[in-house]
């Protein structure tokens, strides 16, 4: 008997066709399986809503993510003397060696002369809506823009974007370690309505002349500021890197003004929970809390650590993040709920691999998820297209899409650093995915895509905030 009723076949709601069954029993499987499939379809709904908004922003960032190849040719090697050329033996040189000789003869295709400069004070009919990432770029009164190691704020209020950076515009000499530098002028601000034109308001926090025990003082090193409107204080707030001539003070200096265009008042340098600071960035979350992300302990790891409610400070808490993998220029940002952030290696002023890294929860952990860049060549994709990141900014109205901000530094005369803005997409399998979950990969790829010319989707500035 047993045997017989284990041969039944069952249905898939699990009530045994030809058993006794009770009819509350089945309205109720009925009313179960209704209430699921309604719970699903809903769900389902929502995806593909959000599926289709995604489509469509990313459908105008279509264009942008076509690969854009680069061939650049090595130029045969200077001629020597057969004595010079028996008594060492010429070394290969590479692209990179190329870009870092200042006497290259390609020099040009790396730091284009101001021939070239994107100029708004010039009618330069379609191309003006264009980046030219690596060409000079001036502002709305011809001059070279001076705001290196930056980062851009959307300022609420103004409904203004500020690019603020460090102002170089002096002679670079060499540091006794052998270090390229500039002496500190102080924190460059420009602002734009449309992320294309810029208008220099001049500079924001400037360096102490004459006070030689000063942060400020021009003997010293400020780098990579960056500037977040607190709403609960009404203040912006800027926070940099603050070092003395070699590197050693390796600290996080603060700074606060009324206004975007400031002036800023410096409040104080310090080590944030006794750890040397040196490449940093500030990120503000959609709940309004802020993070500072710094290099430390010998630029071998990145510390993360909340900021207090008034942004003047960091908090007890502090997390180790990407120990032992020696990075540095953090620049973090947000998709959807997961958190993103690009990052360089250490090799001074000379360029390197970016890697991107991803986490649910902003305090970790982090894992790394390969290196962004797309198009180029493999060298460009080896050297952040000869540059170094500094900033992700998203796109108001265009979610996964936003703007790598990068510095292609140079250290033979660093005010003449050029910028390398390229478009930034998130969306598609990791490239290294190290966790699966159900089978898929947990992070979307991060791909920022090379391109010599490109421009936002037309309409771009009607979809904004
Ligand atoms: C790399 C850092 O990212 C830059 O901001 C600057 O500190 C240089 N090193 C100095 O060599």
């Amino acid at each position: 008997m047993r045997m017989r009723n284990k041969q039944r076949k069952t249905t898939i709601l699990g009530w045994n066709a030809g058993s006794r069954c009770s009819m509350p029993a089945m309205v109720w499987s009925l009313v179960g399986f209704l209430l699921l499939l309604h719970f699903y379809s809903t769900l389902h709904k929502t995806d593909k809503a959000e599926e289709t908004r995604l489509q469509m922003s990313h459908h105008s960032f279509q264009e942008l993510q076509v690969v854009e190849e680069e061939n650049i040719q090595i130029p045969p090697p200077r001629r020597r003397s057969p004595r010079a050329a028996k008594r060492r033996p010429r070394k290969k040189t590479t692209l990179i060696d190329e870009f870092l000789d200042e006497n290259s003869q390609i020099r040009h295709v790396f730091f284009p002369d101001h021939r070239s400069a994107i100029d708004p004070t010039k009618d330069t009919g379609n191309d003006s809506f264009y980046y030219f990432p690596g060409r000079m770029w001036l502002d709305t009164e011809g001059i070279p823009i001076q705001a290196h190691g930056g980062g851009i704020m959307f300022d609420p209020l103004s409904r203004m974007y500020y690019w603020y950076g460090e102002y170089q515009d002096v002679p670079t000499f060499i540091a006794p370690k052998g270090l390229a530098r500039v002496d500190i002028i102080g924190v460059g601000c420009y602002s734009s309505k449309d992320l294309q034109t810029w208008k220099n308001e001049g500079i924001v926090l400037a360096a102490e002349e004459a006070n030689e025990t000063h942060d400020l003082h021009k003997s010293n090193v400020l780098e990579r500021p960056k500037v977040i409107y607190n709403e609960k204080t009404g203040k912006y707030v800027m926070w940099m890197h603050i070092d003395d001539a070699n590197y050693t003070k390796a600290a996080v200096g603060v700074a606060i003004s009324d206004y975007p265009t400031g002036p800023f008042d410096y409040i104080y340098s310090k080590q944030p929970h006794g750890f040397e600071s040196r490449d940093m960035t500030i990120f503000k979350d959609d709940d309004g809390m802020a993070y500072l992300v710094y290099s430390s302990e010998d630029n071998s790891e990145l510390h993360i650590a909340p900021l207090t409610e008034d942004y003047l400070d960091v908090t007890p808490v502090m997390k180790r993040i990407l120990v032992g993998q020696h990075r540095e220029a953090p620049a973090l940002f947000k998709h959807g709920e997961t958190y993103y952030m690009i990052t360089s290696g250490c090799t001074g002023w000379a360029p390197n691999e970016a890697l991107a890294h991803a986490a649910e929860s902003i305090m970790g952990p982090w894992e790394t998820v390969g290196n962004p860049c797309i198009g180029g060549s493999k060298m460009f994709k080896l050297t952040t297209f000869f540059a170094q990141g500094t900033f992700v900014l998203p796109l108001a109205g265009l979610p996964g899409s936003f703007i790598f901000m990068a510095d292609r530094w140079n250290p033979a005369d660093l005010r003449d650093s050029r910028y390398v803005w390229l478009p930034l997409i998130v969306g598609g399998p990791a490239d290294w995915p190290l966790e699966y979950n159900f089978g898929f990969p947990s992070w979307s790829r991060v791909s920022i895509y090379w391109h010599r010319k490109w421009r936002l989707p037309s309409g771009w500035s009607d979809m904004k905030r």
